[in-house]
């Protein structure tokens, strides 16, 4: 089975970056696919806890290569500080170990200001977004005006792209962030995005060789695909195909070399950043899921929204994402509620719908109809098989998996990479 795609089956921060560590250990290769420094994956090995926004979560293993894929903006500052500090924490990060695609789009700082001042114009409008430059980026990709991270290899190509780049940046930015279409400036920055040159790579041609040569490739999603730009609560959504629209796009892999795909999801909601979240709970149950789940944003430190788990949503992302397995994260979280709420359907205008509306008003306009469950007292977070959780989580991962409409093949009950329950003989690389 050479190849699994990891994808968030929500609005990102589902635990994606823990389970790409922990498959890591069968794989021979990972991939990141799309997104950029707007992604936090959080992976913790021992007492040490590391946030990856570029570098794919394999990288903590030393034996494994990494690849970014075209699919993804790359902040070259941000892919550089990140580089070194992995360096300072003693992970070996070299050209040998981690390939950059020489497709993938740069996030340059007219990108990052634009983001910005798109967010503060728009006032009680705005989106949320990380602040990274991630929507200017891919905009510009799309208006044929980007910048190859390739281009890095030549100044005087990378100067022409600059200057059609520039064109229209000038008058929205010139006032107020000057430094951000300076061309001296910029390419003054050149000598030190250089660094990133020995990194450059056809990732295309690599992951193929090691997919042809039979080994295990995974791939890892960043955000979730409730955020994708075609399928998600648009507009509040990211600026690319964060669902598994994306992989093939932003690897060069086609759809037929993707053995799996397994999708992670939380027991639970979260959300980062505006938009509508039907089961949204601004009250002391929210307060107490944010707390004992620590969710707070791994990028930006922002209180992430919380709520029950909402399988109307959370099963449009399981079809369109054509998901084989699911990890079910941070199931711990819920010890100590006396009851558990699940969304099955929604209630709109009146009648009961078991499909998410498409248009961000209406989906807002959403009431929950909830089914109620059980909940357990005792804490999980050290229990290695099924059989061992309280009778309640077990009716809640099968009621989940029941209305999912896929297999349930990992419990994920706490940070750490051991702390995965396996349910069944079957694991996510090898199939029901
Ligand atoms: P990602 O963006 O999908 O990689 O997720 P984030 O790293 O942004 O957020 C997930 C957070 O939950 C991180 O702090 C993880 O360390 C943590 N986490 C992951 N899985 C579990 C779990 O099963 N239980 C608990 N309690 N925490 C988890
Ligand atoms: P990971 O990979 C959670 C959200 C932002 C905002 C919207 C648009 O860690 O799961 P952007 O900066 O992309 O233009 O912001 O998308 N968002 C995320 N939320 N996890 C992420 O990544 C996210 N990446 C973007 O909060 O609502
Ligand atoms: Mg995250």
């Amino acid at each position: 089975m050479p190849s699994l795609a990891v994808v968030g089956l929500q609005w990102g921060d589902e635990g994606k970056g823990k389970v790409v560590d922990a498959l890591t250990a069968e794989a021979d290769l990972v991939c990141r696919y799309g997104g950029g420094a707007n992604a936090g994956h959080t992976v913790c090995v021992g007492s040490e806890r590391f946030v990856l926004h570029l570098v794919p979560s394999g990288i903590l293993h030393p034996d494994k290569r990494c690849v970014i894929g075209n699919g993804v903006v790359v902040d070259p500052d941000g892919l550089l500080g990140e580089l070194q500090a992995l360096r300072e924490r003693g992970i070996a990060v070299s050209p040998e170990r981690l390939a950059l695609s020489e497709r993938a789009h740069l996030v340059m700082p007219y990108h990052v200001a634009l983001d910005r001042l798109r967010e503060e114009r728009a006032g009680a409008q705005r989106l949320g977004t990380t602040g990274r430059g991630i929507g200017p980026c891919y905009t510009d990709k799309t208006a044929r005006v980007g910048i190859h991270a390739g281009a890095l290899r030549d100044r005087a190509r990378f100067e022409r792209r600059l200057q059609a780049a520039l064109r229209d940046k000038a008058e929205l930015l010139g006032r107020v962030a000057p430094e951000a279409v300076d061309p001296a400036r910029l390419l003054a920055a050149l000598d030190r995005w250089q660094q990133l040159v020995p990194y450059l790579a056809d990732t295309v041609a690599l992951v193929h060789q090691a997919l042809d040569a039979g080994e295990r490739v995974l791939f890892e999603g960043a955000q979730g695909a409730l955020l994708d730009v075609d399928l998600g609560t648009y507009p509040y959504v990211t600026s690319c195909n964060a669902g598994i629209g994306g992989l093939c796009a932003g690897t060069g892999v086609p759809p037929n070399r993707v053995d799996r795909v397994l999708g992670v999801a939380k027991a639970y909601m979260t959300r980062v950043g505006r938009g509508p979240m039907p089961t949204e709970l601004p009250d002391r149950t929210g307060a107490a899921l944010r707390e004992r789940g620590e969710e707070y944003g791994a990028t930006t430190g922002r209180p992430r929204r919380c709520g029950w788990l909402d399988l109307v949503a959370t099963r449009h992302a399981v079809r369109f994402c054509g998901i084989d397995a699911v990890c079910l994260t941070k199931l711990d979280v819920l010890s100590g509620f006396s009851e558990i709420r699940v969304a099955v359907a929604y209630r709109l205008g009146g009648r009961v719908i078991e499909t998410m509306p498409a248009d961000a008003e209406e989906l807002a306009a959403c009431e929950p109809v909830y089914e109620t469950l059980a909940g357990w007292a005792e804490p999980i977070a050290e229990v290695t098989r099924e059989e061992e959780l309280p009778p309640a989580a077990r009716d809640y991962v099968a009621f989940v998996e029941a209305r999912l409409g896929a297999r349930i093949a990992w419990l994920s009950v706490g940070r750490r990479r051991d702390q995965l329950i396996c349910r069944g003989e079957a694991g996510p690389w090898t199939g029901a």
